[in-house]
C-alpha cells in the first residue's frame, strides 16, 4: 500500500492532521493500536483555546462544537476558600469552548468515514523504517499479517507511549523532564455543574478543580498523593474532600452523585527535540506533556498539527521551507505552554517538599493576580491561547 503521509496514531492529533489533509488533496493511512471504541471510551481534556475551535471549524466538523459547546468568558480562580474571576473576555477580547476531546474525537471519527478516509484500527508492531532517507515507510501487523505502507512523510501522533519518538536515535533526541509529586483524581457525575464557569481552587489540603462537559455532566478533580490508589477513594470521600477546598458558596451549592468514572493521572512536564528528524514528524503527546493545570494538552496537539498541516502543503506546492522548520516553529509555542503549565501548577497546587514560606508565596501570587489587571491580562492571554 502507498499513500503520501502515513499518521501514527488516531487520536485527535492524527485524525485531525489526516482530515485537514484530505480536504486540501492529500491522501493518508491513518494507523491506530485500539478499536474505536477504546479511543473514544478515554475521559481526557474538556477546554478548547479559540484557535482550536477554529481549526476544528476548518477542517468541516465544527457543527456540533458550535451546537453544543460552551462558550466561557472567564474562569475562578479560589485561595483558601475565596474565589475571584478572571474576565477573558473583559481582559483580551476572547474566550474558550468546553467541548470534551472525547466528542471532538467522535465528530472527527464520523468526518473521516464520510470522507471515505483510511483509518486502520487494531494494528500491532507499528515500525518506521528509513525516516532519514528519501523513501520512507511503515509497517505494522494486523490479526497476524504484516503490512508494508510506502510513503513520502510519517506524522508520528501516537502520543507519549508511542513508537515514533523512539524511532529518532538517542543521538539526535534531547529530552526535558520534570515529573510532580502528585497526582488528580478525577471523576466524572451525572450532576449540574457546580458554577457556570470553571474553578481552580488552591487550598492548603492541596489544588481542586471544577469543570463540566455539559448542563448535566460534571469533572471534578482533587489533587492526591503520587502514589494514592483509585481504590482508596469512596465517591463520598471524593465529594467531602473536594467540598472542603472550594469557595465556600460553590461548596454549599455542589450537586453530588454517584461517579461514572473514576480515575488517577499522574502530572508531568514533558518536551523532547527536535520534533523533525528527516520525514518524521512528532506531534501532541508523543513529542511532548504538560501537567493538565491549565488545560494545554489537546490544544498543543491541535496547534503543532496547525503548523504541520500547512508545512505539508507548501511541501507538495514545492515550497519546503515550512517542513524544515516545523521542528523549531512548534517548539517555540510549546516551551511557552510548557511555561504556563508549570507556572499554574506551581501557583495551585500544595507540594509536599515546600514549605511555610514557599506557601506564603502562593498566598501572595493569588494575591497580587486578584487585585492587578496586568496579571490577570498575562494569565487571561495564555489560558486562552497565544497565537499560532
Ligand atoms: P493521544 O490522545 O494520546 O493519541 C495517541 C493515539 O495513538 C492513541 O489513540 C493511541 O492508542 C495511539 N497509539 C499509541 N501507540 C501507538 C502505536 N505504537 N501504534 C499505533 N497507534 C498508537 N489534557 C488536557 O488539556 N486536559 C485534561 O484534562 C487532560 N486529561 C488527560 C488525562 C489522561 C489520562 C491523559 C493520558 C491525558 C490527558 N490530557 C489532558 C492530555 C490530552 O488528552 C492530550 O494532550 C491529547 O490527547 C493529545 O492528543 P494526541 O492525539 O497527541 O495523543
Ligand atoms: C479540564 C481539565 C483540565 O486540566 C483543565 O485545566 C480544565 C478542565 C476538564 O477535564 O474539564
Amino acid at each position: 500500500m502507498r499513500c503520501q503521509v502515513a499518521i501514527i496514531g488516531g487520536g485527535p492529533s492524527g485524525l485531525l492532521l489526516s482530515q485537514l489533509l484530505h480536504r486540501a488533496g492529500i491522501d493518508t493511512v491513518v494507523l491506530e493500536r485500539q478499536s474505536r471504541d477504546y479511543v473514544l471510551s478515554r475521559i481526557r481534556a474538556g477546554v478548547l483555546e479559540w484557535g482550536s475551535v477554529e481549526m476544528l471549524r476548518e477542517a468541516g466538523v465544527g457543527a456540533r462544537m458550535d451546537a453544543e459547546g460552551y462558550p466561557h468568558d472567564g474562569v475562578y480562580l479560589a485561595c483558601r476558600n475565596e474565589g475571584f474571576r478572571i474576565d477573558f473576555k473583559d481582559l483580551v477580547g476572547k474566550q474558550v469552548m468546553v467541548y470534551g476531546q472525547t466528542e471532538a474525537t467522535r465528530d472527527l471519527y464520523e468526518a473521516r468515514d464520510r470522507m471515505d478516509g483510511k483509518v486502520i484500527h487494531n494494528v500491532e508492531a507499528v515500525q518506521i523504517h528509513g525516516a532519514d532517507s528519501d523513501a520512507p515507510y511503515v509497517t505494522y501487523t494486523r490479526d497476524g499479517t504484516e503490512h508494508r505502507l510506502d510513503c513520502d512523510w510519517v506524522a508520528g501522533c501516537d502520543g507519549f507511549h508511542g513508537v515514533s519518538r523512539q524511532t529518532i536515535p538517542a543521538s539526535v533526541l534531547k529530552e526535558f523532564e520534570r515529573v510532580y509529586p502528585f497526582g488528580w483524581l478525577g471523576i466524572l457525575s451525572e450532576t449540574p455543574p457546580v458554577d457556570d464557569e470553571l474553578i481552580y481552587a488552591q487550598h492548603e489540603r492541596g489544588f481542586a478543580l471544577c469543570s463540566m462537559r455539559n448542563a448535566r455532566l460534571s469533572r471534578y478533580y482533587v489533587q492526591v498523593a503520587q502514589d494514592d490508589k483509585v481504590e482508596n477513594w469512596s465517591d463520598d470521600a471524593f465529594w467531602d474532600e473536594l467540598r472542603r477546598r472550594i469557595p465556600e458558596d460553590a461548596a454549599e451549592r455542589l450537586v453530588t452523585g454517584p461517579s461514572i468514572e473514576k480515575s488517577i493521572a499522574p502530572l508531568r512536564s514533558y518536551v523532547a527535540e527536535p520534533m523533525r528528524w528527516g520525514r518524521l514528524f512528532l506531534v501532541g503527546d508523543a513529542a511532548h506533556i504538560v501537567p493538565p493545570t491549565g488545560a494545554k494538552g489537546l490544544n498543543l496537539a491541535v496547534s503543532d498539527v496547525h503548523y504541520l498541516y500547512h508545512a505539508l502543503v507548501q511541501a507538495y506546492e514545492g515550497d519546503a521551507h515550512g517542513v524544515t522548520h516545523y521542528s523549531e516553529q512548534a517548539l517555540a509555542r510549546v516551551w511557552k505552554s510548557e511555561r504556563f503549565s508549570w507556572s499554574m501548577t506551581g501557583l495551585l497546587h500544595r507540594f509536599p517538599d515546600r514549605g511555610a514560606f514557599e506557601a506564603r508565596m502562593q498566598e501572595a501570587e493569588l494575591d497580587y493576580l486578584q487585585h492587578s489587571r496586568a496579571a490577570q491580562t498575562s494569565l487571561a492571554e495564555n489560558y486562552v491561547g497565544l497565537p499560532y
